[in-house]
């Protein structure tokens, strides 16, 4: 747990160290609104603006968004393009919000189903903001907890077969290391929009002991106020890790 910082709202936020977010509820919130689905990821991008700059502000040091599942790819062809499109979008249009903020971008996910315009967008963020020593920010993108762990093994499984490593040193650094985005530390909050209790496949290693927090807003409707109410809520869970306190 980090520094507490005084807001008007007189309670204190307890900022986490490291929070990561499934941004759910878009298709909901453009339902109710009258609109196709689409207009919901639209605006779920200035919801990503908010929180990103909001967490970068308050000292977060590391920002995990869960943007597109593997499981997102059984959507409708329709609606992936339309995710990606947008996708691009925001890589483009936000590079000035990322270097204004001090923010280093990251893709946790698999390349491999990514188109060559999404990953050429991608890697030159990623290597504008290489330099930024504030909040990393990486967007889970084509992701998948069981994956990250299926390819973590197989990586292992090269080591160990390659004679760097042996079997009965594996441990939990070595599984850590072996995971998309090593220098992100688990997170210490998970917060999840649009009020579903499951985790549907993200960060399963890393979350094992993160505080849940589930708030019914969808997405879009996600604002600062909102953020400051889960880190309110974060600061007032008693995290045990397994010990008598
Ligand atoms: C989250 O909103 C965005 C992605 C999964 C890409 P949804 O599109 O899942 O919205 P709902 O859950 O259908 O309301
Ligand atoms: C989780 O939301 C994935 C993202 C937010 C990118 P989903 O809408 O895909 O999750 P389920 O289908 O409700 O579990
Ligand atoms: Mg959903």
């Amino acid at each position: 747990m980090k520094k507490g910082l005084n807001n008007s709202a007189a309670d204190e936020i307890i900022v986490p160290r490291s929070v990561a977010v499934i941004m759910d509820g878009n298709g909901r919130w453009a339902k109710k609104a009258g609109f196709e689905r689409i207009r919901g990821h639209e605006r779920g991008i200035d919801a990503v603006r908010t929180t990103v700059t909001e967490c970068a502000r308050l000292g977060v040091e590391a920002l995990v968004l869960y943007a597109f599942s593997e499981e997102n790819w059984a959507r409708p062809k329709r609606e992936i393009n339309m995710l990606f499109k947008l996708l691009k979008r925001f890589l483009l249009d936000e590079r000035g919000t990322l270097m204004d903020n001090n923010v280093r971008l990251l893709h946790s996910g698999r390349r491999a189903r990514l188109a060559p315009d999404v990953l050429e967008l991608l890697d030159e963020t990623i290597a504008l903001t290489a330099s930024n020593d504030g909040m990393q920010l990486s967007l889970a993108i084509s992701y998948g907890g069981r994956q990250e762990l299926v390819d973590a093994t197989q990586k292992l499984a090269k080591r160990v077969q390659a004679g760097e490593l042996a079997p009965e040193a594996i441990d939990e650094q070595s599984i850590h290391d072996a995971l998309y985005q090593p220098s992100l530390p688990d997170p210490d909050v998970l917060i999840r929009t649009a009020g579903e209790m499951r985790i549907s496949n993200f960060l399963l290693w890393q979350v094992s002991y993160s505080e849940i927090y589930v708030h019914d807003i969808c997405w879009p409707d996600f604002g600062k106020d909102q953020l400051h109410e889960a880190f309110r809520d974060y600061g007032r869970r008693e995290r045990k890790f397994g010990k008598v306190l």
